[in-house]
Order: C-alpha cells, then structure tokens, then sequence
C-alpha cells in the first residue's frame, strides 16, 4: 500500500499540550474500529478524516528521524529533576485548569480491549478490601477524569464487576469522586503515585482480573518504568491481563516539539510540565516480559488524520498491548 507523500502538517495555532493531549482523547474517541479503512489510492486522501494502518516510506521514516535529531540535546540535570519532583503538581493544576472537560470518554475502548466487558475465567482470592466480593475487578491506572473508567461502568453491567481506579494527581480523583456517575458500589477511587514502588495499594497481590494503562506509562520517567510495571504485575491474579495504549515513536507529537523541550532521548516536557514519552513495540515488549508477562498482542496503530478543510495530514503513532500474566505463577514476579 503507497502511503500519500505529504509530510506530516498540522493545524496552525494547536499549542503542544492542546495537540498532544486531545488527540489522545478526542481524536481516537471518534474512532469506530481499528483497522476498517485502508488507504490505496493515494490520490482519495482527502476523501475521509482518518486512514487506518497506513504504512511508511522509507523517505518519511528517515525525516522523522532526523526532526527527532534536531531537537535531542536534554535540559540540564537539575531541571530534569525538578520535572519529576513535582510531576503530579503539573498534572494537578492541569486537571485545576481544564477540569473534565479536557479529554473525551475513550469510545473505542471496547472494540479494542473486550477483556473490558468479557470477563476472563480466572481465580479468586479472599482478603478484606473494596470491593473483595466482586467477580471480575479491573484497574485503571493513571485514570485522570474517568474517560475510561466511566464508560466501563456503564458498559459492563456484570453484577460481579468491581472498578478501581488510582491517579497521582489528587486533583484528577476529586473529579472522579465528585462525577455523578461515580458509584461507590461498584467503583472505588484512589491517589496513588505508580512509580512509588514501595507503597501499598489498596487491593491485595494477585486480585486483579484486567489492568489499564491508557497513555500514563508515556508520563513516567524511563527509568522508572520497569519497577512500575513490575509492581503493577503483582496485582494481577494468574491468567490476568495487562492492557496498553500508548505514543508510538514518531507520532506527530514527537516530531512537533521544539528545541529545549527534551528531557532524554524520546522523553520530552510539554509547555505545561507534564512529560511525555513516545515508545517502540520493542521497548515494551521489554518492559512486560521483563515483569514475567506473556505477550497476547503488540501492535502499532500507524493512523493517518486528514484535515480536509485546510488539505492537511497528520500522522499518528499509537501503541497498543496486552500481555497476560502466566496461569502458573504465583503473585510473585521479578522486579
Ligand atoms: C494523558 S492523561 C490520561 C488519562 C486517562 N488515562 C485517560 O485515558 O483519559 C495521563 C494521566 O496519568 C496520570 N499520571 C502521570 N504520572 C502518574 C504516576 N506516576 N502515577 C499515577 N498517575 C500518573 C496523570 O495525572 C494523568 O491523569
């Protein structure tokens, strides 16, 4: 398939954090499934919003490439530690300044990780903590306002569902708390910092059916995400599942942002402190199998934004994964 020869464009006067992060949100959220729509002529691209699985040129791949270059000389060491220091500071006055109305429920969801609504057969354990009577109990971390956690509520309707969902901004969960449509008896929300290893969570080890990463692993340090993987994959019990969306190397973020934003080799900092890091398959690939999971699925969504008005295209980069934790393991994993 010939991939249109435009070069990555973009809509004039997005600021970074706008692009990056609505597109996280409410690009995708218009998504109706993956892969339904390929692109063949080269001439129709203006036909439709959106091209799934586009591939690249060799051209593209190497432009791409030498834009990441331009922009890799990393800020100094003592501005890269005050970033993480107060990483959920930013993340705080983000969710200050743009409350819920920021990202759009994850609409595809469904169609991509149905683990979400079709429980897995899986053991149970028996400690005292919320929800321990439920059948089927997913996390989501980093779940900001709910834009996931919201959605599966009201579309699985298991009674023996049980929701949890944790942020380290503190902000963030308030929203959660506070929405509506937020049901003690079927949900319980929490701050918690996923790279702090060594804190507890509220749910025991090996309790956990389905985990949800969607774009939180990319806010983290790199150096930290090893360890929070592999603490993550404790709480899952045998047979559970791990889930990812997440940046892609050289998604459009990564080759918009300027110099002095770069924090280390495709890490950067947006305008408003938060970070962001654009992965590889094989990188994650890493990160799970080293955390003792099976992979299930590793696929990149090379997906091709059109803006027909202004005869722009954009090219987006996503990630996604599931790997499971062997039916043989114990709650233990390596760290
Ligand atoms: C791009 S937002 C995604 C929010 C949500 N998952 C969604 O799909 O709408 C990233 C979220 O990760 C949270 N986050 C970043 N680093 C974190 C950490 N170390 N521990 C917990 N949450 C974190 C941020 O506060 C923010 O809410």
């Amino acid at each position: 398939m010939a991939a249109p020869r435009a070069v990555a464009g973009v809509e004039s006067g997005a600021g970074e954090t706008q692009l990056i992060l609505t597109d996280s949100g409410s690009e995708e959220g218009k998504r109706p499934q993956f892969g339904t729509r390929f692109l063949t002529d080269p001439r129709q691209v203006f036909q439709h919003n959106a091209w799934d699985n586009v591939e690249w040129t060799e051209e593209q791949e190497n432009a791409a490439k030498k834009k990441v270059l331009e922009n890799s000389q990393p800020l100094p060491p003592e501005k890269q530690d005050e970033f993480d220091a107060k990483a959920n500071e930013f993340w705080n006055e983000f969710y200050t300044i743009h409350e819920n109305r920021f990202f759009k429920d994850r609409h595809w969801l469904f169609t991509e990780f149905p683990e979400l609504v079709e429980a897995l057969t899986l053991n149970e354990c028996n400690t005292h903590f919320p929800g321990e009577n439920a059948s089927y109990r997913i996390l989501e971390v980093g779940c900001g306002v709910g834009n996931t956690v919201f959605p599966i509520l009201k579309t699985n309707n298991d009674p023996g569902l049980f929701v949890y969902c944790c942020d380290f901004s503190s902000t963030a969960v308030e929203l959660v708390k506070t929405n509506p449509e937020y049901d003690p008896g079927r949900c319980f929300a929490f701050v918690q910092d996923l790279s702090d290893v060594e804190a507890d969570y509220p749910i025991p080890d090996g309790s956990l059916d389905v985990l949800v990463l969607i774009f939180v692993l990319s806010a983290l340090h790199p150096n930290k995400m090893q360890a929070s993987i592999s603490r993550l994959a404790r709480l899952l019990k045998p047979g559970g599942m791990m889930l990812l969306r997440d940046y892609g190397r050289y998604d459009m973020a990564q080759l918009r942002f300027k110099k002095g934003r770069c924090l280390s080799e495709n890490f950067y900092v947006r305008g408003d402190g938060t970070r962001v890091y654009f992965f590889t398959q094989d990188e994650l690939h890493e990160l799970f199998t080293s955390a003792g999971l099976e992979k299930v699925q590793n696929l990149v969504d090379r997906r091709l934004q059109v803006n027909r008005g202004k005869q722009l295209t954009m090219y987006r980069v996503w990630i996604q994964c599931k790997y499971r934790k062997s039916l043989q393991q114990t709650t233990e994993t390596p760290s």
